[in-house]
């Protein structure tokens, strides 16, 4: 019996290898060669956004080690971690076994494997030489911000580009650097979240930014366009934070100054700056996905919508369409903010932003991403209007704040 099962060592990396040689579409490691033939700004925003490490295995490879400790990680680990796998890299061979059960997911040499074919959404690893060592590890901005559609099995799917991955578990992922002695801000963070002002990478050293981590949720990178300023704390444009984090927190070799927050970093050449504008464009063109089809009770929705607008005043600062006011203020060059004492969320993590202060969230498709606020302080919608009633004593009555929490299920 067993000599039908593939579910051994040999056999599972053998099935993936076998669809390696027949001519699937492999990426190369930087991703290159993948082009479908759209625009070329288009297209290349695209590859950038999916597969470009802007020359950040200086990090993950050359500092952190992360080759060394992802080698011995099983598939079911990394799943585990919240990592997804991008079925359509992998040739149909693999996505019969996986479904059949016939991949062995505990066996490292497997996630080996699935590098080599660039199926794991994010990391790109490049695998060398006839016994397949894996020799650098990088990462891609659709690591937190992608997920799949579960297709072929729970992490594994078509991808979704922009939709915020709030399983990944960025920080144990760090914690497994043998490089890293101080595990424990890192395992603190929990899935979801990342603290971009921790730390940063100047190209040879991690550099302490702040001490005491304060994570915050991945925010979708859709339906931003017309926003104006992006981060929770509205620090700048798109471009000036993927600038920030492609170089400072991913590591790539690219050059980013800003004197608000006391970083001036400049390395040459710079593989980071000159993506801004086509990895902006396909930024802007990631639209909101609509909420499931019967996801929500649409009566309510319609009433909710009422108090939204009315007896609970969300739309004051919510302003519709985008549903924030970010660029309400008398000089569009000059984000509309709130302090963190006006809307009543954790001061900390604004303190050591550029501006001090929040920006009014643009809500968009709430469904997909609970838990909210920056820090995840609210674990549903209910908890959203609860925060609101309390803060702005608005007295709603449970009638009222059903409908609001199925109006913002529709946004
Ligand atoms: C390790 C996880 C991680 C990676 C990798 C990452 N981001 Fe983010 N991204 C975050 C987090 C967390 C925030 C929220 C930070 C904040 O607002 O202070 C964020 C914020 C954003 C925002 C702002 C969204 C909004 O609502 O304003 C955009 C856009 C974005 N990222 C795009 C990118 C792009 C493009 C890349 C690649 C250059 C990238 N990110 C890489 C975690 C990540
Ligand atoms: C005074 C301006 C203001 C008012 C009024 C306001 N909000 Fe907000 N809202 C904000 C700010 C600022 C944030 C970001 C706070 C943070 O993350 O700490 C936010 C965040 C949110 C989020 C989190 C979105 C996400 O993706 O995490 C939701 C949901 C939300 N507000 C819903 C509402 C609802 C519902 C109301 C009415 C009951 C309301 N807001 C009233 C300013 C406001």
């Amino acid at each position: 019996m067993s000599r039908f099962i593939f579910s051994t060592v040999a056999m599972s990396a053998a099935i993936l290898t076998f669809g390696l040689s027949h001519g699937q579409a492999q990426g190369s490691a930087d991703g290159k060669s993948i082009s479908h033939g759209q625009s070329r700004s288009g297209a290349d925003g695209k590859s950038i956004f999916r597969f470009d490490t802007f020359g950040d295995e200086q990090l993950w490879t050359d500092t952190l080690q992360m080759q060394q400790a992802i080698k011995n990680v099983s598939p079911r680990t990394a799943l585990s971690v919240g990592l997804k796998v991008d079925s359509n890299a992998l040739p149909p061979a693999v996505i019969n076994a996986i479904k059949a059960g016939q991949v062995n997911l505990d066996d490292p040499a497997v996630t080996t494997q699935l590098l080599k074919l660039n199926a794991v959404i994010g990391v790109i690893g490049k695998v060398v030489g006839a016994n397949d060592t894996l020799a650098t590890i990088g990462i891609t901005c659709a690591l937190c911000h992608s997920t799949v559609d579960n297709a072929v099995a729970p992490g594994i799917g078509r991808r979704l580009d922009g939709w915020p991955n709030r399983t990944l578990n960025v920080g144990a992922i760090i914690a497994l650097s043998p490089a890293i002695i101080n595990k424990a801000p890192f395992q603190s963070w929990g899935p979801g979240k990342f603290d971009a002002r921790l730390e940063y990478f100047n190209g040879k050293n991690i550099v302490s930014l702040n001490s005491g981590t304060v994570p915050v949720v991945i925010p979708p990178a859709f339906g931003l366009k017309g926003v104006g300023f992006e981060t929770y704390t509205g620090d700048g444009v798109i471009s000036y934070w993927n600038n920030y984090v492609g170089a400072m927190e991913m590591g790539g070799h690219g050059s980013f100054s800003d004197p608000r927050i006391g970083i001036s970093v400049t390395q040459t050449p710079d593989l980071v700056t000159p993506k801004l504008p086509a990895l902006l464009q396909y930024q802007l063109g990631l639209e909101t996905p609509p909420p499931p089809e019967g996801s929500f009770d649409k009566a309510a929705a319609r009433r909710g919508e009422d108090v939204f607008n009315g007896a609970a005043g969300c739309a004051r600062c919510h302003k519709p369409p985008l549903f924030t006011d970010v660029l309400s203020g008398p000089d569009p060059r000059v984000p509309f903010l709130h302090s963190p004492f006006e809307v009543g969320t954790d001061p900390v993590y604004a303190s050591r932003s550029a501006t001090k202060m929040y920006r009014t969230t643009p809500l968009r498709a709430l469904w997909q991403h609970p838990p909210y606020f920056h820090d995840g302080s609210a674990a549903d919608l209910l908890a959203v209007v609860n925060h609101y009633n309390s803060v702005f004593q608005l007295g709603l009555r449970d009638k009222q704040k059903a409908d609001l929490v199925e109006y913002l299920k529709t946004l």
